[in-house]
């Protein structure tokens, strides 16, 4: 028998995987923007570069796999094919919330990925709102030294709560705490959202409080509202998640205001980035990393080899774009400003 909390796991896996959870009036952004071609790169493409620094990890490419599951056996053999996949190409992993580990220690198992990447940083995860509801320094250190992880992932998700019949929603004074967190734990601590973004309003308190990055896990890709809405048991949820699918700040909007209102933040890009492109076109926007949640979930559900695939050519892409804007690195492609809105 499973608990409550793993049934929950297993059905947003099985949604996000098969469902038709994406934003459908609300899109990211990225379409909003093109970059300038350069004709004459006066570059070998053999020689491109994706390698980036961050938080002072070393990565092959300015990559994420966003933070996702955990705590049932499908998302144990999905954590480990995300786990060797993100080794083999260099770029770092989240993994889901780990709070099911405090109550129930036993599925450890299914987050127990630091052998299967030894060396790439992996990043621990808990909802912020459970600072309210008994987890403390202790446990937060708890869930980061059983997945052996580099930094500490608080995530925001008022509205997911707000909808979940029976979520957590007492988020008052939790500033307060996440700031004396930061000052407690070891590793860095980010901060996301799920999906419906972070502005740079927020973003202020949080960095003022010593958050040492933030992914603004914007607007325009899996809508958390769609898939409470979906696996709704009664009609309240039901008809909330539906009132609010396409509530949040698109991707795009968090990253110009954050990066134009902090600019020297580390900021990661996520919430329906597709392709290379988009990668590009966050890094330019100010993204020192971009993740993706949902795409690298349905690859790795068919099989590593896919998501091995899907990163590639997400890889090959963002190189294409490097190549033809005459940008030898990420970095260049920042400095360069060959992105244009239009
Ligand atoms: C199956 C699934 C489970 C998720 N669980 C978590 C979670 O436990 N903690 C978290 O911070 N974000 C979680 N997310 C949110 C993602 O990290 C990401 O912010 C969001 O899905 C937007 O990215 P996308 O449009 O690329 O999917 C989850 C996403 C998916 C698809």
């Amino acid at each position: 028998m499973s608990s409550p909390i793993e049934q929950r796991k297993a059905e947003h896996l099985e949604l996000c995987i098969r469902g038709e959870v994406d934003y459908r009036e609300i899109t990211a952004g990225f379409e909003k923007y093109r970059f300038r071609h350069c004709a004459l790169p006066e570059l070998d493409f053999a020689e491109i570069d994706l390698g980036v620094e961050f938080l002072g990890w070393r990565l092959a490419a300015p990559l994420l796999i966003s933070s996702m599951t955990g705590g049932t056996p499908q998302a144990g053999e999905i954590n480990r094919r995300l786990a060797r996949v993100a080794q083999e190409k260099g770029i770092a992993m989240g993994v889901g919330s780990q709070r099911v580990l405090l109550e129930h220690p036993e599925v450890m198992t299914t987050f127990a990925i630091r052998k299967e990447a030894p060396t790439i940083p992996l990043l621990a995860n808990l909802g912020a709102v459970q600072l309210n509801y008994g987890c403390g320094i202790g446990e937060c250190q708890k869930i980061v030294d059983l997945l052996e992880a580099n930094a500490l992932i608080l995530h925001l998700n008022p509205l997911q709560e707000a909808v979940q019949t029976g979520g957590d929603r007492n988020f008052k004074g939790l500033l307060t705490k996440i700031g004396v967190l930061c000052r407690a734990l070891p590793v860095p601590v980010i901060v996301k959202e799920v999906g419906n973004g972070i502005s740079a309003e927020v973003a202020k308190q949080l960095v003022e409080v010593g958050v040492a990055a933030i992914d603004v896990a914007g607007a325009g890709g899996t809508s958390w509202a769609k898939v409470e809405a979906a696996r709704a048991q009664d009609a309240r949820q039901q008809s909330l998640g539906a009132a609010f699918a396409e509530w949040g700040i698109p991707t795009t909007q968090c990253l110009e205001q954050i990066h134009t209102a902090l600019p020297n933040i580390p900021l990661i890009a996520s919430g329906g980035l597709k392709n290379g492109i988009d990668v590009a076109k966050a890094i330019a926007l100010g993204a020192g990393l971009a993740g993706l949640a949902r795409p690298f979930l349905q690859a790795a559900h068919e099989s590593e080899e896919a998501l091995a695939r899907c990163i590639d050519l997400i890889l090959e892409e963002l190189k294409t774009v490097l190549f033809c804007t005459g940008s030898a690195t990420p970095q260049v492609l920042y400095q360069r400003r060959s992105l244009e809105r239009l």
